[in-house]
């Protein structure tokens, strides 16, 4: 019937392009057109119930709540597998000697042959396909029987619903082999194998780290609107798995979950037509070509060395990975060899896993300290008994503002998971309220500044309290110092945190221009200070006169003035003296200068004290080119916003921020939906993944510089 096969023909096409879109990052189409796709096939099925099929990916939104999940009996055991003890890189060492005894090879025979995979930290899965069609998803359970949580599993949209063998099919044929050694795994061909009648895959399904913080962001935000019974999630973990639990798959179906295979469970038998895979990386290609995401980090490992070695480069790499891993796994490729190993009780004699230190750690709330921050934010920070997580000693970690920290309920003497994975700074995740000493008190944000006594005020809708001493409290000097002082502003090179501390400590410095008065005596008289570092201090202070007008700007340390505004000013107006007079009107005609920032720019400099500085400094001897009002220089780039990220050939990243910036692009920290460009250099991480997923233009440093205006145009 041609309904029928108008409505095939949809899903067809819908399934592809969903494989393109959430598995390999590439996709084909606008969101906006599979979006209208979607519907036409919505529209179909709501008009002919009788075509409707759990495959299709209408079925992907969720369904009616469950009042509990049914039982599963795994038609194989879903086994576990050993965890090697040793946890420094001679793990790997231990479990190839042992392989190699149980296989009674001798020193001089062939190293085995590996896949070397990552240990991804979420919840193992298996997922049931029949005629090429997911009819089942379950949990591991007990190993022998898990839950039925297909529903959830549906809305998975990197689980294909529907398999196509790519000898017959449309599209997911054409991958290409992720793994440089793919040969070497021994499945010449194993591309074009037909999908068997009955397959389970096993695999992790997780939550990416940034999906994580995003959920993580709008659940605090349901909190402090006063919606009831929600909750933030402690790691990536327990949100995939809450998701995976989660009884209505409306709601499981708003949580992003992403998904890698590893495994097989039951596969239709060779004898029966099904696919007899010689090695475990072969299996996986083929996963692959099926349409599952397999881990671009697995690969072919020869010998206990290759192990050795993925281990230290998956360690150093972990933190930059998108998504929390809490080891790596070793399997020995052949299948061969593995039938030869064999098991012991339930555990494969083939494969082990091998740990990284955890991600989260128990320790105990020595004190929670207020820290005075530049422009007098207090921010409350836990100080901890030192505890080593995700590979560093943490002692502090920050309780943000008092909402956060009320929130938490972090009190002293409190026992709490400490939180440290990627590039994240460490957090206290939540406090063990049964380990909690009796008379713990709730933290208060001090009413003064705990340095300078000045009073602590927290204005209007906004979330912090800010010490009111401005260059009275040392904190803020000290911090105001370091701020001028720093590679991007004025550049003293040298002058670092401890050392300001004692230079304002000891009162040798209080104000900013009393800097360019040290004299090598001060400073020789300082703790630590050798004649030879007092002078490279002095010399570097001497260089650091000469600078320019956006630096400048910039290091004096405006509130709301950071290098874009610094520069759009110093373009916009020239001279110095052009800023310091302009009325909030004439600010406000600055290119990204908005009310809150223009009335900033003009409170600062009605206030006596920082002409004041201003001046010494420039009697001191601070100078810089002084341009004329802005005449329309091109500006090619205005209003597009790029991401840099990785190592360029020739350029540094402050170089190509400063080019890209000088033609009127935006440069942000992070990428998103606005992104118009990322460029990519040499090992680029997370953010050219993110850039892939959201269908962002890439660029490489010579694709950028062929957009930026040439020299004699500028
Ligand atoms: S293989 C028989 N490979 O770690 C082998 N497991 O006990 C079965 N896991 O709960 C597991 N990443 O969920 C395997 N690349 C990987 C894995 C992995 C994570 C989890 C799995 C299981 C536990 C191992």
């Amino acid at each position: 019937m041609d309904l029928a096969i108008k409505i095939e023909a949809i899903r067809t096409q819908l399934h592809e392009h969903a494989h393109r879109y959430y598995v390999l990052d590439e996709p084909q189409i606008p969101d906006a057109e599979y979006d209208k796709l979607f519907q036409e096939l919505q529209a179909l099925e709501a008009a002919h119930p009788e075509l409707q099929t759990p495959d299709s990916p209408t079925q992907r939104v969720g369904g009616k709540p469950l009042d509990a999940f049914a039982s599963v009996r795994h038609a194989v055991p879903m086994l576990s597998i050993r965890t090697e003890t040793d946890t420094e890189a001679t793990g790997a060492q231990a479990f190839d000697a042992r392989v190699r005894k149980e296989l009674g090879l001798l020193e001089l025979e062939p190293p085995v042959e590996y896949v070397a995979e990552l240990k991804f930290d979420g919840l193992a899965m298996n997922l049931r396909y029949e005629a090429g069609v997911l009819v089942q998803a379950a949990t591991r359970g007990d190993g022998e029987t898990g839950e039925d949580v297909t529903q959830n599993i549906r809305t998975v949209g990197q689980i294909p619903l529907r398999l196509v063998s790519p000898a017959l099919g449309t599209g997911v044929s054409s991958l290409p082999p992720e793994g440089a050694r793919f040969a070497l795994g021994g499945g010449s061909g194993v591309t074009s194998l037909a999908v068997p009648p009955i397959l389970e895959v096993r695999g992790e399904v997780y939550m990416r780290r940034d999906d994580f913080e995003a959920l993580n962001d709008k659940q605090r935000a349901k909190i402090a609107a006063g919606a009831k019974g929600e909750k933030t999630f402690v790691n990536p973990r327990n949100a995939a798995a809450g998701a995976v639990r989660q009884l209505d798959p409306n709601i499981a179906a708003q949580r992003p979950l992403s998904f890698f295979a590893y495994g097989l469970g039951e596969v239709t038998p060779a004898e029966q037509g099904g696919p007899n895979f010689d090695s475990h990386y072969a299996m996986l290609q083929t996963l692959k070509s099926w349409g599952f995401p397999v881990s671009g980090h697995t690969c072919i490992a020869t010998g206990a060395p290759d192990l050795v070695a993925f281990h230290q480069r998956m360690g150093a790499e972990r933190d930059s990975l998108p998504f929390d891993i809490d080891g790596v796994v070793y399997k020995v490729n052949p299948i061969a060899l593995q039938r030869q190993l064999g098991f012991v009780t339930r555990e494969p004699r083939w494969a082990v896993a091998h740990k990284y230190p955890a991600q989260e750690q128990l320790t105990t709330v020595q004190a929670i300290e207020v820290q005075v921050g530049r422009t007098g934010k207090l921010t409350p920070v836990a100080k901890l008994a030192p505890v080593f997580v995700g590979g560093v000693t943490v002692t502090n970690a920050t309780l943000h503002n008092e909402d956060e920290a009320r929130r938490k309920d972090v009190r002293v003497g409190d026992t709490v998971i400490v939180r440290r994975a990627g590039d994240v700074i460490p957090e206290v995740v939540s406090v063990l309220a049964d380990k909690r000493v009796e008379g713990a008190e709730q933290f208060t944000m001090p009413r003064h500044c705990p340095v300078c006594d000045s009073a602590a005020v927290r204005e209007e809708g906004e979330a912090d309290y800010r010490c009111t001493g401005g260059l009275f409290c040392s904190a803020q000097r000290k911090q105001a110092i370091l701020h001028y002082a720093q590679r991007r502003a004025v550049e003293v090179d040298g002058l670092g945190d401890k050392l300001v501390e004692q230079l304002v400590d000891a009162q040798v410095i209080k104000t900013l221009p009393d800097l360019y008065r040290l004299g090598l005596m001060a400073l020789a008289n300082l703790d630590r200070m050798a004649e030879k570092s007092a002078d490279n201090l002095l010399q570097a202070l001497e260089k650091s006169k000469q600078t320019t007008l956006p630096r400048f700007l910039f290091g004096l340390g405006i509130r709301h003035v950071g290098e874009a505004t610094a520069k759009a000013l110093a373009s916009h107006f020239g001279k110095l003296d052009n800023v310091i007079e302009a009325s909030v009107e004439k600010l406000l005609e600055v290119s990204d200068v908005g009310p809150i920032v223009a009335l900033s720019i003009r409170t600062f400099f009605d206030q006596a004290h920082n002409r004041e500085v201003v001046e010494q400094l420039r009697a001191c001897g601070v100078t810089w080119a002084e341009g004329e009002p802005a005449t329309q220089a091109p500006k090619p780039l205005a209003g597009k916003t790029f991401v840099l990220t990785g190592t360029f050939p020739n350029l540094s990243r402050d170089q190509a921020k400063d080019m890209l910036e000088a033609a009127g692009a935006k440069v942000a920290g992070s990428v998103s939906k606005k992104t118009d460009f990322v460029v990519a250099g040499a090992e680029a991480g997370s953010k050219l993944e993110k850039a892939q997923t959201l269908g962002i233009v890439l660029l490489d440093e010579a694709a950028m510089l062929a957009m930026l205006p040439t020299q004699e145009s500028l």
